[in-house]
């Protein structure tokens, strides 16, 4: 099986190194810009991010514009074989913009509007807003819409935040109108007769507010929904600004990994290419390896948004100036944190920034050029190395990244476990954190995992896995039942299927929705632990995964009443001793696991491996791999390549299967079966 490879853009069918260049901010020292040049060559830079904060340089009165500057540098990147991708500058405003027309400012959730200044502070539904960056971004693209160094197209920046102006107001009683076309309704979904909140007309509608109301659950969620509504309606303004000009470019936008205040599944779907913008902050724990498994899950979710190979838009060649410490990367850490994103889908390694900004917030951010302004330095030489491998890996470009395991990660579900008020407290939900938890295993047995949203077709995955999948949206219990059915593995945990879309609790025992038979379980009770509280996983003599022995329970703990499933391990501890902790209910061809209670990674570690061993899922090299490491496999359906990552600060020594003959890609060598990873290491490996 061949699968056609699908790049970036076919025009630069190779790995894009480079990142966000503000010539704009040293217009007045032409040397400056010519030694980024020099610069460039030097550390193997071969595209540059540009124009994203440039609005007041290309527009810096009103409808006058000035492109000279601009079209020098993309020239001059066009002569030296460079691919730009040239951002629309809605992130950032023009003074004459905010001064002329007001309403464009966003107002913050007290009222009060805001004053100019700052980026990302804008009303996304303002209609002046609106036309404004409609005019600039159309103009961009009509004026660049030939010029061959242009590769891509890079969306505003970061889009985020929320804003209370009368018109957002207005938009959103709109929104609710359209969906839920009776106040009734929407009566009966969010339950305002608790309270006596019961409203008489939409125009009595506010968003949720400390001012106000904050307590109803549904507006909270609904008010979400339509921020991530607004934002995707402005951003496909902004898409169709450039698109229609120039219909071969492909268009992204920044994302920010599991960023939690827009539904990314619904960017996605509006754009051509994801990418996103990774801050591991390395050197925070004792060791990398939690940062590493972190920042894989986000890899991997973002990769999964299109299913298809994305962009590093953004990371640090150094340190970054907003983390707890502007911690330097440690020798080794530069190469192995740029391809850890590559191994797991990544076409591009992108920093943020080229050159160290004089004044300013970022002044003392992390750049590849530093104020010091030379190329001996350490971190120049840890970009140039980069710029060094990436050609080798050329060749992996537009591959994917198959998978055969998923864990859900769906934004709604997040937004309605941190909205509720109970079980145990909002900091120790940890949705993020649980999620990738349950990844972390399969990361550290070195098999790919896809993260897609609850409403994903899961028929191509062996085994899903949703951890605390609250809220169960339409066709969602349909969708994991069929994927049972049919012979597919589910393992869900506690607090699962307790909400509908709305956030109204169903009824008649959790799961909902028909999950009881799915699970041959109800969830009669659940207890919320405190902090110091401990329970166990004691597992079943003889049971189906053939483990033994006792595991730690924290945090939450569901009572169960079996209704045809399997017991495989009970809890060892308190009233609800002796009842079932870890079910399996065989149901049509499939497997449906509960796991009742919150377990650390030393149970999944160990649950997991058994699973896949059951399963017959194969890790990408047949390895057991020292803590720490992991392997990450890319594919275009011919050959193979696989990342080995060593995240610990010390060597480790590896046996590779004996049957493969491997080259290594960055040595450009032949690979006998002991392979040694330097601390902090990476090794990229091809199957012959
Ligand atoms: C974000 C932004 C950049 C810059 C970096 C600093 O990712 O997109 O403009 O502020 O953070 O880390
Ligand atoms: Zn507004």
């Amino acid at each position: 099986m061949t699968i056609e490879k699908q790049y970036i853009n076919p025009k630069f069918p190779f790995m894009i190194h480079g990142g966000d260049w503000n010539p704009d901010q040293w217009l007045d020292e032409p040397n400056i810009i010519e030694e980024d040049f020099r610069l460039m060559k030097l550390a193997g830079i071969n595209s540059a991010t540009l124009a994203i904060f440039a609005w007041a340089k290309i527009e810096p009165q009103e409808g006058k514009y000035d492109f000279e500057w601009l079209d020098k540098i993309m020239d001059r990147m066009a002569k030296e074989g460079m691919a730009v991708i040239l951002a629309t500058p809605s992130g950032a405003r023009p003074s004459w913009l905010a001064y002329k027309y007001p309403e464009v400012l966003r107002v913050r959730e007290d009222g009060i509007r805001n004053l100019f200044g700052d980026r990302h502070n804008h009303c996304l539904t303002s209609p002046v807003y609106r036309q404004k960056v409609f005019e600039i971004d159309r103009r961009l693209a009509e004026h660049y819409k030939n010029h061959p160094a242009l590769f891509c197209w890079h969306l505003s920046n970061e889009y985020s935040g929320e804003c209370y102006c009368d018109i957002c107001v207005e938009s959103f009683r709109k929104w609710l109108k359209n969906k839920y076309k009776d106040i009734n309704l929407l009566n009966h979904e969010w339950w305002t007769s608790f309270w006596s909140h019961t409203y008489n007309d939409w125009s009595e509608i506010n968003p949720p507010t400390y001012r106000g109301e904050n307590s109803i659950h549904g507006l909270s969620l609904d008010w979400k929904r339509f921020i991530t509504d607004q934002t995707v309606d402005f951003m496909k303004m902004e898409y169709n600004a450039v698109k229609e000009v120039t219909p071969d470019i492909p268009v992204t936008t920044n994302m920010m990994g599991t960023f939690p205040g827009l539904d990314y599944w619904k960017l996605a779907k509006a754009l051509d290419i994801a990418s996103w913008d990774m801050y591991p902050s390395w050197g925070r724990s004792e060791s990398e390896k939690s940062e590493a498994i972190y920042n894989g899950f986000c890899n991997d979710l973002i990769r999964t948004l299109k299913n298809r190979s994305f962009l590093l838009m953004e990371s640090t060649p150094s340190m970054t100036n907003w983390q707890e410490a502007s911690k330097l990367k440690r020798p080794g850490v530069h190469l192995l944190s740029s391809l850890m994103a590559v191994g797991h889908g990544a076409d591009s390694v992108q920093y943020f920034q080229w050159r160290k900004s004089r004044g300013g917030a970022e002044k003392f951010h992390g750049a590849v050029v530093d104020h010091y302004g030379k190329e001996d330095t350490r971190v120049f030489k840890d970009v140039a190395g980069v710029g060094s491998v990436l050609p080798k890996l050329n060749e992996i470009c537009g591959s994917n990244h198959p998978s055969e395991v998923a864990v859900i990660y769906d934004w709604e579900n997040r937004w309605a476990i941190e909205t509720m008020n109970g079980v145990i407290k909002r900091e120790r939900r940890q949705y993020d954190r649980i999620c990738s938890e349950h990844y972390g295993s399969f990361w550290s047995f070195g098999i790919n995992v896809d993260i897609p949203e609850s409403t994903y077709d899961l028929s191509k995955y062996k085994l899903v896995i949703a951890p605390m999948l609250m809220m169960l949206k339409p066709n969602v219990a349909e969708n994991i039942k069929n994927f049972v059915k049919n012979g597919g593995c589910f393992v869900a945990t506690y607090l699962t299927g307790i909400v509908n879309e709305n956030d109204l609790c169903f009824l008649g025992g959790f799961p909902g929705e028909g999950l009881q038979e799915v699970f041959g379980l109800m969830v009669e009770e659940t207890d919320g632990l405190y902090p110091k509280d401990r329970n166990t996983l004691v597992f079943e003599n003889k049971n189906i995964l053939n483990l033994k022995g006792k595991f730690k329970i924290f945090d939450i703990c569901d009572i169960i009443r079996p209704l045809g499933c399997e017991i495989i391990a009970k809890y060892g501890e308190d009233f609800y001793s002796g009842t079932p902790v870890l079910t399996l209910h065989r149901y049509g061809k499939g497997q449906a696991w509960y796991i009742a209670a919150r377990t650390d990674s030393n149970f999944l570690n160990v649950f997991y491996k058994s699973l896949i061993k059951i399963l017959d899922i194969k890790p990408n090299l047949y390895l057991t791999l020292p803590d720490g490491v992991t392997v990450q496999k890319r594919t275009d359906g011919k050959n193979e390549w696989f990342f080995i990552m060593n995240f610990n600060n010390k060597e480790i020594n590896l046996t590779l299967p004996t049957k493969t003959v491997f080259k290594d890609v960055i040595d450009n060598s032949d690979v006998t079966n002991f392979i040694k990873i330097r601390s902090f290491g990476v090794k990229v490996l091809k199957k012959l």
